[in-house]
Parts: structure tokens; C-alpha cells; sequence
């Protein structure tokens, strides 16, 4: 497929979507979203990849959704088209995500960083949602993903001040797995990547949704969830490859199934 607004690429069993709109600081227009969320939905189709990398520039993860595309419209017009609807569709996304944050994560730049499953920062990550400021609120999920990640006190400041955090603070406060140096935060994100594309993929998509559980429902139904999941794991071939190979002291070679 051709995109205008994003460069695509596959390392073994890691497909990299990097965000590439430099005159635009990477805001998010529709073209982009359409774009990012075509690749992602490709690579999650795609059996042979096991993890999916979503980065931008060094100055720039993505600066928020585009403020002049979205300037002109009415409350009809987004009512009508659903606005920001269609990232729904990224989270849906059963391949293991990693954000790789370099630069501005602001507004849409922030929310579509907490869509994806693990978020690494670069040392110069920079974190907001500035909506407040342009006289509107965050609109892919922020203040519901960020509340949930920083808890109410924080996300509440942010959205109201719509302040910036950095890397130290996103990491103190739990929005961020780890801070790494900014030149080597691709290398990072594609270690991690890698690790998690070398596990069975199934597997890991259960862990996922096991996850993604514990934000959606109750301590108690979340721990049936997993409890049934983890049951079921028990059929599939790769929970014996990975035990039968530990007791053989072996690495285990995963068939995905
Ligand atoms: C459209 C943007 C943009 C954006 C930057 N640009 N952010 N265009 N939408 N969100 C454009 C600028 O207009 C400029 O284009 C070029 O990118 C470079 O940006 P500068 O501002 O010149 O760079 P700099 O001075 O380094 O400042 C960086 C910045 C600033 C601090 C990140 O760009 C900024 O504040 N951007 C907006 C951040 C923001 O409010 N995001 C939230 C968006 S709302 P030209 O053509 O002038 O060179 C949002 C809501 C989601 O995401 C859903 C709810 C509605």
C-alpha cells in the first residue's frame, strides 16, 4: 500500500509504523489516522508479525490532532463524521503495540500513545493534553486513559492547565514503562519489540486482553477472566513447547499456535 503520511517498514517479526509529517509536527489529520490505522490493522492481519512499533520524529511524536483541519468544522460535522471514532479501531488491535516517544506527545499525540500497550519515552518525551487551551477537551481518550494511567489528581491538573510533563514525571507517575536516552530509544523500542515478537504470539495476545481486562470490569470478574483464559492456554501447542522446553532446559521454539 502507498501512504503519503506514514513510512511503514518490517524488522523480522516486528512491522514499524513511524508517523511522517514533519511540516506538521506529525498532527494527526485524517489522512494520517486513516493511514496509521490501515498499517496497523495490515500488520495485525499479518501472522508473521509478533509486536507493532509506532514512533515519530526525534522532535516530535505527534504535536495533537491537526488544529487547522479540525478549526472550520461544526458540531454537525463531527456529530455526523464521528470524529476521532475511528482510533477505536487501533485499540482493537491484537498484536502487542509499543509507542516509542520522542519529543512533543500532545493532545492526539499523547492519546494515541496511550492506546498502544507499552510506551517507552525518550529522555526528551513531553507529554500534555493542551486541549484546554484551544477551548476544547481531549477527544481520542485522554481523559479517560490518562486518569486511568496517572490517577485523577494529575490527569485532572493536566487537563485543566493543559500543562507539559516530561519524562521524569510521565515515569513517576506511571504513564510511561521506562525512560530511556533519546538516541537510543528506537534501538530500545525495537529490543523490546523483538522480545515480545520472539514469545508465541496467541499467547501474548492473551496476555493483552488479560490486561486490557483489569481497566474494563471488576477486580473479581477480571481475575475469572484471567483464570479461564489461562485454562484454555492449556491447549495450545506452545504452552507445551514452552514448558517442555524449560524441563529440557531448552529455548523453545514457538509455532504460534
Ligand atoms: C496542526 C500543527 C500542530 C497541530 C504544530 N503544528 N502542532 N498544525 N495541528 N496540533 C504546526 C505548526 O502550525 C507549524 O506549522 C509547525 O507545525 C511547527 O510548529 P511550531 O509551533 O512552529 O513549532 P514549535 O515552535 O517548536 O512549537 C512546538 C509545539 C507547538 C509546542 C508542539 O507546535 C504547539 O503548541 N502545537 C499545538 C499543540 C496542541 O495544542 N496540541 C493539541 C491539539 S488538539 P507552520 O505552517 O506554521 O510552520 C488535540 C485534540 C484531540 O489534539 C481531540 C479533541 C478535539
Amino acid at each position: 500500500t502507498e501512504y503519503q503520511t506514514i513510512l511503514t517498514d518490517q524488522k523480522n517479526r516486528v512491522g514499524i509504523i513511524t508517523l511522517n509529517r514533519p511540516e506538521a509536527l506529525n498532527a494527526l489529520n485524517l489522512q494520517v489516522m486513516r493511514e496509521v490505522i490501515e498499517a496497523a490493522q495490515a500488520f495485525d492481519r499479518d501472522p508473521e508479525i509478533g509486536c507493532i512499533v509506532i514512533t515519530g520524529s526525534a522532535k516530535a511524536f505527534a504535536a495533537g490532532a491537526d488544529i487547522k483541519e479540525m478549526q472550520p468544522n461544526t458540531y454537525m460535522d463531527v456529530y455526523l463524521q464521528d470524529w476521532f471514532s475511528a482510533w477505536d479501531r487501533l485499540a482493537e488491535v491484537r498484536t502487542p503495540t509499543v509507542a516509542a516517544v520522542s519529543g512533543y506527545a500532545l493532545g492526539g499525540g499523547c492519546e494515541l500513545a496511550m492506546i498502544c500497550d507499552v510506551l517507552l519515552a525518550g529522555d526528551n518525551a513531553k507529554f500534555g493534553q493542551p486541549e484546554i487551551k484551544l477551548g476544547v477537551i481531549p477527544g481520542i481518550g485522554g481523559s479517560q486513559r490518562l486518569t486511568r494511567a496517572v490517577g485523577k489528581a494529575k490527569a485532572m491538573e493536566l487537563c485543566l492547565t493543559g500543562r507539559m510533563m516530561d519524562a521524569e514525571e510521565a515515569e513517576r507517575a506511571g504513564l510511561v514503562s521506562r525512560i530511556v536516552p533519546a538516541a537510543d530509544l528506537l534501538d530500545e523500542a525495537m529490543s523490546v519489540a523483538d522480545t515480545i515478537a520472539g514469545m508465541s504470539l496467541p499467547i501474548a495476545m492473551m496476555a493483552k486482553e488479560a490486561v486490557n481486562r483489569a481497566f474494563e470490569t471488576t477486580l473479581a470478574e477480571g481475575v475469572r477472566f484471567e483464570r479461564r483464559v489461562f485454562h484454555a492456554i492449556f491447549a495450545t501447542a506452545d504452552q507445551k513447547e514452552g514448558m517442555a522446553a524449560f524441563v529440557e532446559k531448552r529455548k523453545p521454539s514457538f509455532q504460534h499456535r
